[in-house]
């Protein structure tokens, strides 16, 4: 006991004391030593504290940090390395030395997010070096691990860049992840910038190369990069020559900090800042640009260049280059503007034969501009006139440019755009007219415009009733059901014209006149004709009820394309489907015999006085989708239905829900079988088929904008089971959101949109803004 307060242990421990702090002060860090991701975090600074080695709040998301060095006494954070660049740390995360993996960065449920990776050895202390080098040693002193080996984007002075060595670029200047360009010093002693495919890795060609190869001597060749303290940047050939990297007019000086660093667009740049004197004015300048100009330097085949496709690349005055869409283009992604441009328009041969005839296009001119590559014809000799008319006359060509009396024509995607004044070239890029302009892209034509504003009245007049969602899903239905039409229907045309083969029944008139009591019960009343209640003997002599619908406007006019098309309907199976008994076509009498359903329209048990419950409209819902996604994918041929809507849905006794009419757009022939369908009986606010674009817009916007604010509760009104069942109310919104999206090729197929409704599979975060429809 007495031993613990011996007098000479407490010098002891006295002068121990010292000593540690100043170990600690030298930058030392001992195993055991740890960080922990949170706001007012300490890193660890080295002696001179010019870097410091910690954690780094993420501007774009404040719970998320990078493990990161930087340079410590520079105000604006300059980071030159980091490590989890793919994975950042939850706050609460924990980086710490240990001795046998060194450092070792975990969230707070102790999962590995990031450790430094080494052969062998006992971690004994690592450093802060006053280089910007962290490094973990060992206890004979031996480099278990270093930072400069293993380099992210940025390269600082001392250290050396080896063969083999790849630089990447950061996705985007706040997001850390990896990007598409690198830097590589290959084996052959050549340094290089490339592209590479995100997907796979797959590098492509270069876009720079330094030249340091030589295969007479390779004692000439490249094998190292290197940046000396004095900002010298040069590759370093085996015989100590150096290759420099410098732009011309480059002054080598010590009184800089430096780093070299691969831009997020592709740009290699040696920046400076300058050391002293402190407390005055200063920031970091850009000395050397690699390449000297990214918009004009040739990417070679694959890839989209340092902006995206149909985009043009012009340089800033810091010769970094600045990306912009051509007129009548605008971003696919509004928050990437170094992603790609699409068209606002429809275009393409497909669009322009569905468009009324006329000129459709007009050309925007581009001077010093141009695609250098993706030309599939030229024209020489022409003229500029002539160079126009060609592109305008060819449903293919998006772009023509015209050079020294060559015309070139070009299709999509067009990469590597560019505006210089060396590119000698006139662009004239393709526009439709603003007469013309359909909104790109879920109107394709005008046909196809009427339809779908249908479905949008459709939409409003059942959303302004109690069940919101369930409509929702009709709207993506319905969306979806256009969109596979578009693409579709000349398959279908072509398809299955063979067997009779079924177990079709056959009417004649009389028969069916006599079942529905001549025609005295009528059951509703659609596009398509009227539908009668019926009762008829089975094969079994029993009676049984049937619905009758006498077709009023067939097209066909042969008894034979009738009959094929009837049995189609009739090859279907699918318990969301209603059944196809039988038909009758004599003379000019065509009608379509079909189980009969006890629970009537979904329309009228929407507005009826009994509200489905939650459990029932997601029933229903489900049940639509499984329908539909028969139909587009399971059933052959495949049939579109082209008129979804609540009065098309019937309910069996079990308030499962039965899709009918499907099959029928081929028999009535497609621009007949859309007409004015009144809704009527809409409970709560009132609304007309004359509701106005307007208030179309308000109210899409209004049911995206509930999501986004997270408000789902809006939707159901006071419904308590939607509301004790949130998951699924806003999986269902989701869904729905996704289906109405205005670019169909973002739209989920019917199988995806089950296997969304039903969990099976995660709904992806919708893409922002909100579909919007106003057509322009
Ligand atoms: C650490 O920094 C010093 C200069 O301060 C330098 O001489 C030394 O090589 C550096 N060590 C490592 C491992 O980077
Ligand atoms: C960075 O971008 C990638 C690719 O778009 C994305 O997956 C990742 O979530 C982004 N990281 C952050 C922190 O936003
Ligand atoms: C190759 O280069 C080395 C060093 O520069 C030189 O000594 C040698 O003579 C060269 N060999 C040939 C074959 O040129
Ligand atoms: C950096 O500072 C210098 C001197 O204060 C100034 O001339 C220069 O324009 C500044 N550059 C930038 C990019 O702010």
């Amino acid at each position: 006991m007495a031993s613990i307060f011996h007098p000479l242990l407490s010098a002891y421990l006295l002068l121990l004391l010292p000593l540690v702090v100043a170990q600690s002060s030298a930058g030392d860090i001992g195993v055991g030593s740890s960080i922990e991701a949170k706001r007012d975090a300490k890193p660890w600074v080295s002696p001179s504290s010019d870097f410091a080695f910690g954690f780094h709040l993420l501007e774009t998301n404040n719970d998320l940090f990078l493990l990161a060095i930087w340079y410590n006494k520079i105000p604006s954070r300059t980071i030159v390395w980091y490590a989890n660049g793919e994975k950042p740390a939850p706050t609460r995360s924990k980086l710490e030395l240990t001795a046998d993996r060194g450092l070792v960065l975990s969230d707070p449920q102790g999962q590995l997010i990031w450790r430094s990776e080494f052969a062998t050895g006992d971690v004994a202390f690592a450093r802060m070096n006053d280089t910007g080098n962290f490094v973990v040693y060992d206890s004979g002193s031996e480099r278990l691990w270093e930072s400069f080996d293993n380099p992210t984007d940025t390269l600082l002075p001392t250290q050396v860049f080896k063969w083999g060595g790849v630089l990447s670029s950061r996705h985007k200047e706040s997001n850390f992840s990896k990007g598409r360009f690198q830097f590589r010093l290959l084996p052959d002693g050549n340094a290089v910038l490339n592209t590479k495919n995100m997907e796979s890795s797959f590098v492509y060609f270069a876009y720079y190369i330094s030249g340091t190869y030589d295969q007479a001597n390779s004692s000439n060749s490249g094998f190292q990069v290197r940046l000396d303290q004095d900002g010298s940047f040069y590759v370093l050939r085996k015989n100590n020559q150096r290759f420099s990297l410098n732009s011309d007019g480059f002054v080598p000086s010590t009184d800089y900090y430096y780093t070299a660093t691969l831009n997020f667009d592709g740009v290699l740049t040696l920046s400076r800042y300058p050391k002293y004197p402190s407390g005055s004015n200063r920031n970091w300048s850009v000395s050397t640009t690699i390449p000297d100009n990214i918009c004009t330097t040739r990417f070679e085949r694959y890839g989209s260049g340092t902006c995206g496709y149909n985009s043009i690349c012009t340089l800033k005055a810091n010769k970094r280059p600045q990306c912009n869409c051509p007129p009548g283009y605008s971003l696919s992604d509004a928050n990437d503007e170094y992603g790609n441009c699409q068209a606002d328009f429809m275009q393409g041969c497909e669009a322009d034969a569905l468009s009324p005839r006329g000129d459709l296009y007009e050309l925007a001119e581009l001077q010093n501009t141009d695609w250098p590559t993706n030309d599939y014809e030229v024209i020489s000799p022409s003229t500029v006139n002539d160079c126009k008319a060609h592109c305008l006359q060819d449903c293919l060509c998006i772009v023509a440019e015209y050079n020294k009396g060559d015309c070139l024509k070009k299709t999509l995607p067009l990469p590597y755009g560019r505006q210089d004044v060396q590119v000698d070239t006139i662009a004239f890029v393709k526009v439709r007219k603003a007469e013309f302009a359909q909104k790109n892209p879920p109107i394709i034509s005008t046909l196809y415009e009427k339809r779908y504003q249908n479905s949008l009245m459709i939409l409003i007049s059942v959303l302004l009733g109690s069940s919101v969602f369930v409509n929702f899903v009709f709207v993506g239905v319905l969306c979806l059901g256009s969109s596979f039409l578009y693409h579709r229907k000349i398959k279908r045309n072509h398809s299955n014209k063979n067997g009779i083969q079924s177990s079709l029944r056959y009417f004649n008139y009389k028969e069916l006149e006599e079942a529905t009591n001549g025609f005295k019960e009528e059951l509703g009343r659609g596009s398509f004709g009227i539908v009668y209640k019926g009762i008829i003997k089975t094969d079994s002599e029993d009676l049984t009820r049937v619905a009758v619908k006498k077709l009023d406007r067939v097209v066909q006019d042969t008894d034979k394309e009738f009959r094929t098309e009837v049995n189609v309907i009739a090859q279907t199976h699918h318990r969301n489907l209603v059944k196809l008994l039988g038909y009758c076509d004599e003379g000019q009498s065509r009608m379509l015999v079909y189980e009969y359903l006890s629970n009537g329209t979904l329309a009228s048990f929407l507005f009826g006085d009994l509200k489905p419950s939650w459990n029932q409209r997601t029933q229903i819902a489900t049940g639509i989708a499984r329908g539909l996604c028969y139909l587009h994918e399971e059933c052959s041929p495949q049939i579109i239905h082209c008129d979804i809507k609540p009065q098309n849905i019937l309910l069996d006794d079990y308030y499962d829900a039965r899709i009918s009419d499907f099959g029928l757009s081929k028999l009535l022939g497609i621009d007949q079988s859309f007409t004015h369908t009144a809704i009527r009986g809409t409970k709560g606010r009132n609304v007309s088929m004359d509701v106005g674009e307007e208030e179309k817009a308000i109210l899409t916007d209004w049911a995206c904008d509930c999501f986004l604010e997270g408000t789902v509760d809006a939707l159901v009104e006071n419904d308590a089971d939607a509301l004790s069942d949130k998951m699924k109310l806003e999986r269902f919104v989701m869904v729905a959101l996704w289906c109405i999206q205005e670019e169909i090729s973002l739209r989920p197929t019917m199988k995806k949109v089950l296997l969304m409704l039903e969990e099976i599979i995660m709904v992806p975060a919708l893409p922002l803004p909100c579909p919007s429809y106003i057509s322009a």
